[in-house]
Protein backbone atom coordinates (compact mmCIF):
# COMPACT_ATOMS: atom_id res chain seq x y z
CA UNK A 1 0.00 0.00 0.00
CA UNK A 2 3.34 2.12 0.96
CA UNK A 3 4.36 3.31 -2.63
CA UNK A 4 7.19 4.95 -1.32
CA UNK A 5 6.40 8.47 -3.12
CA UNK A 6 8.18 12.38 -1.85
CA UNK A 7 8.96 12.58 1.41
CA UNK A 8 9.27 16.01 3.49
CA UNK A 9 11.68 16.67 6.02
CA UNK A 10 11.16 19.13 8.67
CA UNK A 11 8.41 19.84 11.28
CA UNK A 12 5.58 22.13 11.70
CA UNK A 13 2.50 22.73 13.44
CA UNK A 14 1.54 23.83 16.94
CA UNK A 15 -1.60 22.92 19.25
CA UNK A 16 -3.74 26.15 19.43
CA UNK A 17 -5.54 26.38 22.49
CA UNK A 18 -2.85 27.62 24.32
CA UNK A 19 0.10 30.26 24.76
CA UNK A 20 3.20 30.11 23.57
CA UNK A 21 5.50 32.75 21.30
CA UNK A 22 8.99 30.76 20.17
CA UNK A 23 9.71 30.76 16.25
CA UNK A 24 12.43 30.27 13.96
CA UNK A 25 10.80 31.30 10.90
CA UNK A 26 7.85 33.12 9.70
CA UNK A 27 5.75 31.93 6.92
CA UNK A 28 2.49 33.15 7.58
CA UNK A 29 0.40 34.11 4.58
CA UNK A 30 3.16 32.61 2.28
CA UNK A 31 3.26 32.95 -1.31
CA UNK A 32 2.63 29.68 -3.15
CA UNK A 33 5.91 29.77 -4.41
CA UNK A 34 7.96 30.17 -1.25
CA UNK A 35 5.03 27.16 -0.08
CA UNK A 36 7.13 24.73 -2.53
CA UNK A 37 10.34 25.58 -0.90
CA UNK A 38 11.26 22.34 1.52
CA UNK A 39 9.78 22.88 4.38
CA UNK A 40 11.78 22.97 7.03
CA UNK A 41 10.50 24.49 10.01
CA UNK A 42 11.22 23.51 14.03
CA UNK A 43 8.11 23.41 16.47
CA UNK A 44 9.20 24.79 19.55
CA UNK A 45 9.28 23.13 22.71
CA UNK A 46 6.47 24.98 24.49
CA UNK A 47 4.56 23.52 21.69
CA UNK A 48 5.71 20.24 21.45
CA UNK A 49 4.74 20.09 25.21
CA UNK A 50 1.19 21.43 24.61
CA UNK A 51 0.31 19.03 22.18
CA UNK A 52 1.00 16.90 24.38
CA UNK A 53 -1.02 18.17 27.45
CA UNK A 54 -3.37 17.01 29.87
CA UNK A 55 -5.03 20.58 28.85
CA UNK A 56 -5.17 19.46 24.96
CA UNK A 57 -5.92 15.92 25.84
CA UNK A 58 -9.19 16.69 27.94
CA UNK A 59 -10.12 19.34 25.86
CA UNK A 60 -10.07 16.76 22.96
CA UNK A 61 -11.60 14.04 24.80
CA UNK A 62 -14.42 16.19 26.89
CA UNK A 63 -15.37 18.27 24.23
CA UNK A 64 -13.65 18.49 20.85
CA UNK A 65 -13.58 14.95 19.19
CA UNK A 66 -17.39 13.74 20.46
CA UNK A 67 -18.44 17.38 18.44
CA UNK A 68 -16.41 16.02 15.14
CA UNK A 69 -17.52 12.64 15.88
CA UNK A 70 -21.08 13.36 16.52
CA UNK A 71 -23.52 10.98 14.00
CA UNK A 72 -21.08 9.85 11.57
CA UNK A 73 -19.32 7.00 11.04
CA UNK A 74 -16.02 6.25 9.80
CA UNK A 75 -15.83 2.74 8.72
CA UNK A 76 -13.19 -0.19 9.58
CA UNK A 77 -10.12 1.57 7.98
CA UNK A 78 -9.22 5.60 9.01
CA UNK A 79 -6.62 7.98 7.65
CA UNK A 80 -5.56 10.31 10.29
CA UNK A 81 -3.43 12.92 8.57
CA UNK A 82 -1.28 15.18 10.58
CA UNK A 83 -1.89 13.09 13.84
CA UNK A 84 1.23 15.31 15.81
CA UNK A 85 1.86 13.43 18.80
CA UNK A 86 -1.28 10.72 18.79
CA UNK A 87 -3.80 12.56 21.50
CA UNK A 88 -5.78 12.31 18.85
CA UNK A 89 -5.13 8.72 17.16
CA UNK A 90 -5.24 7.52 20.91
CA UNK A 91 -9.31 8.74 21.12
CA UNK A 92 -9.47 7.15 17.52
CA UNK A 93 -8.24 3.75 17.55
CA UNK A 94 -10.40 3.28 20.08
CA UNK A 95 -13.69 3.13 17.76
CA UNK A 96 -12.77 1.41 14.44
CA UNK A 97 -11.03 -1.60 13.70
CA UNK A 98 -7.79 -0.28 12.11
CA UNK A 99 -5.87 2.60 11.55
CA UNK A 100 -3.00 4.47 9.60
CA UNK A 101 -1.81 7.92 10.76
CA UNK A 102 0.30 10.07 7.93
CA UNK A 103 3.20 12.62 9.97
CA UNK A 104 5.27 14.88 8.18
CA UNK A 105 7.42 15.82 11.20
CA UNK A 106 9.78 12.73 11.65
CA UNK A 107 10.16 13.51 15.66
CA UNK A 108 6.94 12.78 16.25
CA UNK A 109 6.32 9.64 13.15
CA UNK A 110 8.97 8.24 14.65
CA UNK A 111 7.80 8.90 18.57
CA UNK A 112 4.09 7.87 17.48
CA UNK A 113 5.37 4.86 15.76
CA UNK A 114 7.20 3.72 18.79
CA UNK A 115 3.89 3.91 20.78
CA UNK A 116 1.88 2.38 18.62
CA UNK A 117 3.80 -0.57 17.72
CA UNK A 118 1.33 -3.55 18.15
CA UNK A 119 -1.85 -1.70 18.31
CA UNK A 120 -4.02 -1.42 15.30
CA UNK A 121 -2.46 2.01 14.24
CA UNK A 122 0.42 2.35 11.26
CA UNK A 123 2.73 4.95 11.18
CA UNK A 124 3.85 6.68 8.25
CA UNK A 125 6.33 9.54 7.92
CA UNK A 126 5.21 11.89 4.84
CA UNK A 127 3.39 14.63 3.44
CA UNK A 128 -0.54 13.97 3.64
CA UNK A 129 -0.28 16.33 0.34
CA UNK A 130 1.53 13.56 -1.31
CA UNK A 131 0.39 10.70 -0.10
CA UNK A 132 2.16 7.27 -0.43
CA UNK A 133 -1.74 5.66 -0.47
CA UNK A 134 -3.11 3.66 -2.93
CA UNK A 135 -6.38 5.21 -4.44
CA UNK A 136 -10.02 3.96 -2.69
CA UNK A 137 -7.23 2.93 0.04
CA UNK A 138 -9.86 4.19 3.61
CA UNK A 139 -13.46 4.11 4.98
CA UNK A 140 -12.69 7.48 6.10
CA UNK A 141 -10.22 10.42 6.75
CA UNK A 142 -9.78 12.30 9.47
CA UNK A 143 -7.59 15.78 9.81
CA UNK A 144 -7.88 17.59 12.97
CA UNK A 145 -6.68 20.95 13.57
CA UNK A 146 -4.15 20.54 11.00
CA UNK A 147 -4.99 22.20 7.95
CA UNK A 148 -3.48 25.62 8.54
CA UNK A 149 -0.81 24.36 9.72
CA UNK A 150 -0.20 23.45 5.43
CA UNK A 151 1.46 26.39 4.51
CA UNK A 152 -0.45 27.42 1.37
CA UNK A 153 -4.09 27.84 0.14
CA UNK A 154 -2.98 25.80 -2.99
CA UNK A 155 -0.79 23.17 -0.96
CA UNK A 156 -3.90 22.80 1.30
CA UNK A 157 -6.32 22.28 -1.81
CA UNK A 158 -3.98 19.65 -3.02
CA UNK A 159 -3.80 17.94 0.14
CA UNK A 160 -8.03 17.88 -0.48
CA UNK A 161 -7.64 16.23 -3.69
CA UNK A 162 -5.33 13.51 -2.24
CA UNK A 163 -7.88 12.68 0.51
CA UNK A 164 -10.37 12.63 -2.01
CA UNK A 165 -8.01 10.24 -4.43
CA UNK A 166 -7.04 7.69 -1.21
CA UNK A 167 -11.17 7.38 0.09
CA UNK A 168 -12.86 4.60 -0.95
CA UNK A 169 -16.04 5.43 -2.89
CA UNK A 170 -18.58 7.13 -0.68
CA UNK A 171 -15.90 7.35 1.43
CA UNK A 172 -16.04 10.45 4.55
CA UNK A 173 -13.99 13.16 5.11
CA UNK A 174 -13.97 14.64 8.72
CA UNK A 175 -12.29 17.12 10.86
CA UNK A 176 -12.00 20.28 12.53
CA UNK A 177 -9.95 23.57 12.44
CA UNK A 178 -9.55 27.13 13.94
CA UNK A 179 -10.99 30.28 12.78
CA UNK A 180 -8.63 33.17 13.11
CA UNK A 181 -9.24 35.63 15.93
CA UNK A 182 -6.30 37.41 17.63
CA UNK A 183 -5.12 35.33 20.10
CA UNK A 184 -4.68 32.29 17.68
CA UNK A 185 -2.57 34.68 15.50
CA UNK A 186 -0.78 35.73 18.57
CA UNK A 187 0.07 32.67 19.28
CA UNK A 188 1.44 31.37 15.62
CA UNK A 189 3.18 34.45 15.27
CA UNK A 190 6.32 33.12 13.22
CA UNK A 191 4.51 29.17 12.81
CA UNK A 192 2.92 28.16 9.59
CA UNK A 193 -0.76 29.62 10.13
CA UNK A 194 -2.79 29.85 6.74
CA UNK A 195 -6.05 29.64 8.10
CA UNK A 196 -8.90 28.35 6.75
CA UNK A 197 -11.64 30.56 5.85
CA UNK A 198 -14.92 27.96 6.54
CA UNK A 199 -17.29 29.74 4.49
CA UNK A 200 -15.10 29.38 1.28
CA UNK A 201 -13.89 26.01 2.81
CA UNK A 202 -17.56 23.96 1.55
CA UNK A 203 -16.58 25.67 -1.91
CA UNK A 204 -13.08 23.86 -1.81
CA UNK A 205 -13.99 20.54 -1.00
CA UNK A 206 -17.07 20.76 -3.51
CA UNK A 207 -14.11 21.91 -6.28
CA UNK A 208 -12.27 18.97 -5.19
CA UNK A 209 -15.39 16.91 -5.72
CA UNK A 210 -16.92 15.88 -2.76
CA UNK A 211 -20.59 16.13 -2.17
CA UNK A 212 -23.08 16.57 0.97
CA UNK A 213 -20.85 18.73 2.39
CA UNK A 214 -21.90 20.13 5.72
CA UNK A 215 -19.95 22.73 8.12
CA UNK A 216 -20.67 23.45 11.51
CA UNK A 217 -19.31 27.07 13.42
CA UNK A 218 -18.65 27.18 17.43
CA UNK A 219 -16.60 30.02 19.18
CA UNK A 220 -13.29 29.57 17.28
CA UNK A 221 -13.74 26.25 15.35
CA UNK A 222 -15.52 24.91 12.26
CA UNK A 223 -16.20 20.98 12.17
CA UNK A 224 -17.07 19.70 8.46
CA UNK A 225 -17.63 16.42 6.71
CA UNK A 226 -17.96 15.57 3.48
CA UNK A 227 -18.57 12.63 1.04
CA UNK A 228 -16.56 11.55 -1.93
CA UNK A 229 -18.56 10.28 -4.58
CA UNK A 230 -19.85 6.68 -4.99
C1 LIG B 1 -1.41 21.21 15.52
S1 LIG B 1 -0.83 19.59 15.19
C2 LIG B 1 -2.33 18.68 15.48
C3 LIG B 1 -2.04 17.32 16.02
C4 LIG B 1 -3.27 16.49 16.34
N1 LIG B 1 -4.09 16.27 15.15
C5 LIG B 1 -4.08 17.14 17.43
O1 LIG B 1 -5.17 17.71 17.12
O2 LIG B 1 -3.66 17.11 18.58
C6 LIG B 1 -0.74 19.54 13.40
C7 LIG B 1 0.12 18.38 12.93
O3 LIG B 1 -0.03 18.26 11.52
C8 LIG B 1 1.24 17.92 10.99
N2 LIG B 1 1.24 18.27 9.57
C9 LIG B 1 1.24 19.51 9.05
N3 LIG B 1 1.27 19.45 7.71
C10 LIG B 1 1.28 18.14 7.38
C11 LIG B 1 1.31 17.43 6.15
N4 LIG B 1 1.34 18.06 4.97
N5 LIG B 1 1.28 16.09 6.18
C12 LIG B 1 1.24 15.42 7.37
N6 LIG B 1 1.25 16.03 8.55
C13 LIG B 1 1.26 17.37 8.57
C14 LIG B 1 2.22 18.69 11.83
O4 LIG B 1 3.53 18.22 11.74
C15 LIG B 1 1.61 18.55 13.21
O5 LIG B 1 2.10 17.42 13.87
Amino acid sequence: MFAGRRRLSGALGSCDDAIGVAYRRSVCNNSDREAEKEWDYHMNRLHRWLCQSTMWKRALERKLLPWVLEGIDLGDDVLEVGPGPGLTTDFLRTRVARMTAIEVDSRLADSLKRRMGGTNVRVAEGDATDMPFEDESFSAVVSLTMLHHVPSVALQDRLLAEVYRVLRPNGLFAGMDNTWNIAFHLIHLGDTMVVVDPNMFGPRLGAAGFRKVVIDRITGRFRFRALRAG
